[in-house]
């Protein structure tokens, strides 16, 4: 079985931040547990490259817009190297195989008869040189320089969209998960049943395109350039058979804010090159602060290499997908990443490794005790390791990260619940050796599970547990079958997994809408052991 997982390209004229971020992330946890599982697996992301803004922004400084971009996309691909994001393949659109492909299928769509010459009527701002709809305007101006736009016409080349109404409509009735979530589908079928017009590809007042292959004053419009990168990406002209093996498995994480390009006129321009449509399309809610839509004006709070070198990468990597239902907004919160992070990284994860290998430390002196027949409680462990495996592997199947990590916490519960039920530190004192090596024994064994099951969220962290575990890799998914195998194994010490972190400055005023989680207070339970051990 094959995965392949991609994200939008982004629009390097803008730093990348948090909301871009977010895709990126998700893309990756999903391909790091396909690669878990022995899947192959690719995973694509990249940058948007081409349109009016850039051709402008070079200008202005003194740039060609190919240097421009050049520039610029390295802020993306930085930004995914601090975030820890693997990718496969960093797509450019100003990429030569891309370039080509485009206008291939250019030739393609109007072999089929879906390409014709018309004429594009807009709204234009002269200053910005661009087109408006008549919703972006603010009493007839255009809100940047507050003049009024003009009516403008140029020749464009057009794709019939308007022919694959019917044929998208059936598509959607007999593929009920093509478009993620369900609220999603039954959006994109309302906008397709209320009709559709043509879609205008082609520019000819700007010149940073890809150039029409039979009209070279043309360039192709942004979308049609942009879509196509999906099966650049994955080798549709150069690797062919990658290509046939992988498309298939496509999953497309994209924000809701481009839905429509992607449910309805991807689909269109695939079925006109004679292309199947991707196999599904999930999109995600967006991260707003104070219940808007982040802007520039936010500052720091926003960017990704802000958080981290503020709180750390993995505990931003867990919040992204603790804190809201991967589908739906949420409100970006540094108060509560920190009381996620304190409460169930710190006080949850962080404590249960620290204990478990402090004590084979103490009582084994390092080693992992082979462990004996257990009773009621270590039988209620294993199943339950089981079971989290399943439920992570379910969830993480249908994007729903939060539930992946919701069952991993319940499972990081169980077993802080589960060493104070068994309190190794009595069974020492009353030198209960056989007891003590079956609790120790499932203690490790449970830590060696949660390496692989935090590992697509938090790969720095997941591999310190195997190490912390005595073993070389995060063992892969199908090696989670309970047993002996870290017996012998020398566990490593090490400084706590997960720092406490202070208290942001909009810390006081959140605390009160916090809901409290069903943890431990390991807190206690680690003075509790102090004083015992
Ligand atoms: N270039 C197009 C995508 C072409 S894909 C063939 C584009 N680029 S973008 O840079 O403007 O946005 C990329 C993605 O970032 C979008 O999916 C968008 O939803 C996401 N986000 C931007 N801000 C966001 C938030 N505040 N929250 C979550 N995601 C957000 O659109």
């Amino acid at each position: 079985m094959k995965t392949y997982v991609t994200t939008p390209i982004y629009y390097p004229n803008d730093v990348p931040h948090i909301g871009t971020a977010y895709p990126t992330v998700a893309a990756d946890v999903i391909a790091r547990w396909s690669r878990l599982g022995g899947r192959e697996t690719f995973f694509l992301t990249g940058t948007d490259e081409h349109g009016k803004k850039i051709e402008n922004a070079a200008l202005n400084r003194g740039l060609t817009p190919q240097q421009l971009v050049d520039e610029l996309s390295t802020a993306f691909v930085s930004s995914f190297r601090e975030l820890d994001v693997a990718y496969d393949r960093f797509i450019r659109t100003t990429d030569e195989d891309h370039v080509r492909l485009v206008q291939e299928i250019l030739l393609r769509c109007r072999e089929r008869g879906d390409i014709y010459k018309g004429v594009y009527e807009g709204l234009y701002c002269v200053e910005c040189e661009a087109y408006y709809s008549a919703e972006d305007l603010e009493n007839g101006c255009c809100s940047l320089h507050i003049k009024p736009v003009e009516l403008l016409r140029e020749d464009s080349y057009y794709f019939r969209l308007s022919n694959y109404r019917e044929w998208l409509l059936q598509y959607y009735e007999e593929h009920p998960n093509f478009i993620l979530p369900q609220s999603r589908h039954k959006e994109v079928v309302r906008f397709v049943s209320a009709g559709l017009d043509d879609l205008c590809i082609s520019r000819s007042s700007f010149k940073w395109g890809i150039p029409f292959p039979f009209d070279t004053d043309h360039i192709t419009y942004v979308w049609f350039d942009a879509l196509l990168n999906y099966i650049t990406g994955i080798g549709f002209l150069d690797q062919p058979t990658q290509f046939e093996e992988f498309w298939p498995e496509v999953t497309h994480i994209i924000g809701k804010d481009i839905l429509r390009f992607h449910g309805v006129i991807w689909p269109a321009i695939l079925k006109s090159a004679g292309i199947p449509p991707p196999k599904r399309i999930f999109a995600h809610g967006f991260w707003m602060i104070n219940g808007h839509k982040f802007s520039k004006s936010l500052g720091n709070s926003i960017l990704p290499n802000y958080l981290i070198s503020r709180y750390g990468l993995d505990p931003l990597r867990y919040y992204l997908f603790r804190e809201c239902p991967f589908g739906e907004d949420g409100n970006f919160s540094e108060a509560n990443l920190v009381r996620r992070n304190n409460n169930e990284l710190a006080k949850g994860l962080g404590n249960l490794v620290q204990r478990v290998i402090t004590m084979i430390v103490k009582y084994r002196e390092g080693i992992v005790p082979v462990s004996g027949i257990g009773e009621e409680p270590e039988l209620e462990i294993e199943k339950a390791a089981d079971s989290v495996v399943i439920e992570v592997s379910a969830a993480l199947a249908n994007l729903a990260l939060n539930k992946a990590l919701e069952a991993v916490w319940g499972y990081v519960t169980r077993l802080n619940i589960y060493a104070n039920t068994r309190q190794p530190w009595i069974l020492a004192k009353h030198e209960d050796s056989a007891s003590l090596d079956t609790t120790l024994a499932h203690l490790a064994e449970g830590l060696r599970f949660l390496s692989t099951l935090i590992s697509p969220f938090m790969p720095a962290s997941g591999a310190a547990i195997a190490v912390r575990v005595g073993l070389e890799d995060v063992p892969q998914i199908g090696d989670l079958i309970w047993g002996g195998s870290l017996t012998g194994k020398r566990v490593e010490g090490g400084p706590a997994l997960f720092k406490m972190l202070d208290a942001p400055v909009e810390y006081g005023s959140e605390l009160l809408s916090f809901e409290s989680t069903q943890l431990v207070e390991p807190a206690n339970i680690s003075q509790e052991m102090a004083n015992r051990m």
